[in-house]
């Protein structure tokens, strides 16, 4: 069902999104030059043969899973391959950290680590609070960080429920937020809602899944029409929110990526 729903989504992104020469906004094509047509370099190489080595683990972990209480069984492979942010993404992620220079960075949803390294290496004195329920997912980000150099990470340990609302009151304000936590519609509007407060003038969201699920467009669609957020733009696997109060009306874009 959900992946009939996805390429149906997918079809309709390949048909109205715009490329670079289609684009008039100066912000928005600095974006694309920037942060979407990034090439591969040392740092992005280190994660890639990490990657390659963590693809190839049949070590198998116990997780906990936070919708039903129960624990469940994955290879280090299978989190690698199948949950983690792609390379693609993920070096978006990485040009993107790059170009705008966030300093405080949140993360819902650490796994096994590789979207905070990509975030990380970006910009070592940035610095990356991500949230992770699973103590054993916890653990071997902590060790996949430690091969990439990686200090500027620290991972909270804990349920959502209890570690975002501490990380907002102690941290204040996020210049960048990456939510991949839960891809449901009533707890990704949840952590939105919650964040707003720490959202300033050049703070960024950025919702991985998108169009995972009809319940996830659902949720992008109500984000995108939020008063606070006056530019978002949407590239299929991810949707990116801007604040910037100079722009008069809601321009929202759907880029090719
Ligand atoms: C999609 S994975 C994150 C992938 C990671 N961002 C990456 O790309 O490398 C989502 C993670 O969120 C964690 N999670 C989901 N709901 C949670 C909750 N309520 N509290 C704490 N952790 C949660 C899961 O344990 C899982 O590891």
């Amino acid at each position: 069902m959900n992946e009939f729903f996805r390429l149906k989504k997918f079809l309709k992104y390949q048909w109205v999104s715009k490329t670079k020469y289609y684009l008039h906004s100066p912000f928005v094509y600095q974006f694309y030059l920037n942060v979407l047509e990034g090439e591969m370099d040392e740092q992005l190489k280190a994660i890639r043969s990490l990657r390659n080595e963590l693809g190839k683990s049949n070590a198998a972990i116990k997780i906990e899973d936070f919708g039903t209480g129960n624990s469940r069984q994955a290879t280090i492979a299978k989190l690698e391959t199948k949950v983690a942010v792609t390379e693609k993404y993920g070096t978006m992620l990485y040009y993107l950290v790059k170009y705008f220079h966030p300093k405080n960075i949140l993360e819902l949803g650490t796994s096994i680590g590789i979207s905070s390294a990509y975030l990380a290496l970006a910009n070592p004195s940035a610095r990356i609070f991500t949230l992770e329920g699973s103590q054993a997912l916890a653990d071997i980000a902590k060790t996949n960080h430690l091969q990439l150099g990686i200090k500027n990470v620290e991972i909270v340990t804990g349920d959502f429920a209890q570690t975002l609302p501490s990380q907002i009151q102690l941290q204040g304000q996020f210049d960048l937020i990456l939510f991949d936590g839960n891809h449901t519609k009533s707890t990704t509007l949840n952590y939105f809602n919650q964040c707003l407060i720490t959202a300033g003038e050049n703070s960024i969201f950025i919702f991985d899944d998108i169009y995972w699920s009809e319940e996830m467009q659902e949720a992008w669609l109500e984000i995108k029409k939020h008063p606070q957020i006056t530019l978002t733009f949407d590239l299929y696997q991810m949707g990116i929110c801007f604040f910037k109060k100079e722009k008069l009306s809601k321009e929202d874009f759907v880029l090719r990526y």
